[in-house]
């Protein structure tokens, strides 16, 4: 007990982070973190490597990773000042809530979403103001702003697609939604790339509210190495930068990056597969009885069945089929998510699906 007085009561609450998973092997049919199916091609990681024998490793990287952060400038046509890089989009979750929440900030988060919100809010001992979907976990739009109105968020987080549902919203309620509120608003678009509905960078010149959120680990295949940014007006992203942890960026993750956004003919045809994928797999789920799927923009679906989730969940892994269980989320009973992967995953995927169902 004597070390534990001195944990602070929002932390000796929450749990860890985990994933129910099983060892990555040859046999296992992986389809739980809505990561790419398909490795960075090997020539592309030897050139890598060969950069990594030059680069001095006894050497600090830049304290923000300039010539990611250049490339990425270039690339998105925005100004390098409005640009912050991370190691993954996790980090930068945490380094916005840490420059915006103290104890009771308000942050206003519609559920269900991506777990780890509510988890910063509560370690930085925020409150929580959920709003949920509409039954069919299409954003409420309006319940956002009339409570938006009545709490004054601090900050407003939008995953837009969402996860796990992979609804988006347009840019015309993301609009509605910074007109109608002084909050800041974070878009996090980890999964823009899949989706048909575009993204929310436009909004991003008229809006000095407004924080984007992207990430390398979906369409980009660099779950491993862990790069996310975000882009907002360069007078918040000064204030951002600010309770930021410095030299999260590696060397070679940003190398990384940097080659892949060189290889944008290979990203946009992994990105057409994986579409091609999920709509494949949208409807092959809508035609068995007894499921309910729905309509995603991202590379991943949900889909409810009348059995347990959780038996569902390990009877598939007994098949070496790994997807994930999102029963626990609000208004998501006996749903579970799996995401594109390739043709024979799928096809694995549906097959213990059809014999376990
Ligand atoms: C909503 C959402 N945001 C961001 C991420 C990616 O985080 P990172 O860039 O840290 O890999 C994920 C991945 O699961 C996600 O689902």
């Amino acid at each position: 007990m004597s070390f534990l007085k001195h944990i602070k009561p929002s932390i000796r609450t929450l749990d860890a982070y985990s994933v129910k998973s099983k060892p990555l092997s040859p046999e296992l049919i992986k389809l739980n973190q809505n990561e790419n199916p398909f490795d960075i091609p090997e020539e592309l990681k030897s050139g890598l490597l060969e950069e990594l024998r030059r680069i001095p490793w006894n050497r600090y990287p830049d304290v923000f990773p300039s010539q990611l952060i250049e490339s990425l400038a270039v690339d998105l046509q925005l100004p390098m000042e409005s640009i912050i890089a991370a190691n993954g989009s996790n980090e930068l979750m945490y380094t916005i809530m840490m420059a915006v929440v103290s104890k009771g900030t308000k942050v206003l988060i519609p559920v269900p979403t991506f777990f780890l919100y509510e988890k910063i809010v509560e370690v930085m001992e925020g409150e929580v103001v959920r709003v949920p979907a509409r039954p069919d976990l299409t954003f409420d739009v309006d319940a956002i702003i009339a409570t938006a109105r009545r709490e004054r968020p601090a900050l407003i987080v939008l995953n837009s697609p969402n996860s796990p549902t992979g609804q988006m919203l347009s840019a015309g309620e993301v609009q509605r939604i910074i007109e109608a509120t002084d909050s800041l608003i974070l878009v996090d678009e980890a999964y823009i790339e899949f989706a048909d509905m575009p993204s929310m960078l436009p909004l991003l010149a008229s809006c000095d509210r407004l924080i984007i959120l992207r990430t390398f680990s979906k369409a980009y295949s660099l779950a491993g190495l862990r790069i996310g940014y975000l882009m907002a007006q360069p007078g918040l992203c000064a204030e951002l930068l600010k309770p930021k942890i410095p030299f999260t960026v590696n060397n070679y993750s940003s190398a990384a990056a940097i080659m892949l956004m060189k290889k944008k003919e290979l990203i946009f045809e992994r990105i057409r597969y994986v579409k091609e994928q999920k709509s494949a797999l949208y409807h092959a789920l809508s035609d068995m009885d007894g499921i309910k799927t729905f309509s995603s923009q991202t590379n991943f679906l949900i889909f409810r069945t009348e059995r347990n989730a959780a038996v569902l969940f390990e009877s598939l892994l007994s098949e070496n089929v790994l997807v994930r269980d999102v029963s626990s989320y609000p208004q998501l009973e006996r749903t579970l998510r799996v995401n594109a992967g390739t043709e024979a995953e799928s096809s694995a995927f549906l097959k213990a699906l059809k014999k376990h169902l």
